[in-house]
């Protein structure tokens, strides 16, 4: 009998596509609709902790900056992920108590968002787009073909713990379509081979740049640049290539530009809000 397709998944099955799990291009009746919320919720019973006196005081000078404390939130975690490779029960209590949430409420944020991990994550996060365009341009292949040359289903790690892989949702870089993703710099036009390739490198310890110039660091060395703290390596390589001003250029060559705002009318210009 086949595994209903609606169920969440244990770590470990490739359900789905035979090719494995294709996420949420898969239709119903076709395989497995596996999303980030199917994902078993963060381990509680984890009791251990790399979070250290100084990652406290990193966490409240994250705090400092924001006039609203709470606003910390998101950098806070990423902070907890650079240290801890994942969040952890530990880090939930350190940013509830920090910024005077419950764990509760910290806890619904990290399993919302997707780039929050509840399981550890391997040294480099190799995300593979597979929303409507990549996936027409090659995403599919090449999420199958990495699944099926590190033997691992979404969100898994390989057993030597270099390379965890997972789809991803648009990264809005449409334009180099099929793109690939490795501790969030760009791999822009994959392809199966070099797709392949890439990881083959990162698990042999050779040194990886993106397509884009930049060199790609560590996932948790990334998790701390996300947390606010730079590495100084912002302006590697080009931030946008030429299909991404293709259409600037056309836009100068014609002349055109875009239409002047239109004027406040006399209630706003005076200062007064306006009710919808
Ligand atoms: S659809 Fe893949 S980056 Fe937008």
């Amino acid at each position: 009998m086949s595994a209903d397709p609606f169920e969440p998944q244990a770590p470990g099955a490739r359900t789905g596509h035979p090719g494995g799990d294709i996420g949420s291009e898969e239709v119903m009746g076709h395989g497995a609709m596996k999303t980030h919320f199917d994902e078993p919720s963060i381990d509680f019973s984890v009791d251990q902790t790399l979070l250290t006196d100084n990652t406290i005081v990193e966490m409240r000078s994250i705090a400092a900056r924001y006039p609203e404390v709470r606003s910390a939130l998101l950098p806070m975690l990423h902070l907890v992920q650079s240290v801890e490779g994942r969040i952890t029960p530990a880090g939930i209590e350190a940013c509830a108590s920090i910024l005077n949430l419950t764990p509760a409420e910290v806890s619904g944020v990290a399993t919302f968002y997707t780039m929050y991990k509840r399981r550890p994550v391997g040294e480099y996060h190799v995300g593979v787009c597979t929303t409507a365009l990549c996936a027409i341009m090659g995403g599919d292949e090449v999420y199958s073909a990495l699944q099926d040359h590190l033997g691992i289903g979404n969100d898994e790690t390989t057993d030597d713990g270099v390379i965890t892989l997972e789809h991803l949702e648009c990264n809005a870089a449409c334009d180099y379509a099929p793109l690939m993703m490795v501790n969030w710099e760009f791999f822009d036009n994959t392809t199966p081979q070099s797709a392949r390739d890439v990881v083959d490198a990162l698990r042999a310890g050779v040194e990886v740049t993106s397509t884009r110039g930049a060199r790609v660091c560590t996932w948790k060395q990334a998790e701390r640049v996300l947390a606010g703290f730079p590495d100084g390596r912002a302006d590697e390589g080009p931030t946008a290539g030429p299909a991404s001003l293709l259409g600037l250029r056309i836009a100068r060559e014609k002349g055109w530009s875009a239409p002047p705002p239109p004027k406040p009318d006399a209630e706003s210009s005076n200062g007064e809000e306006h009710n919808a």
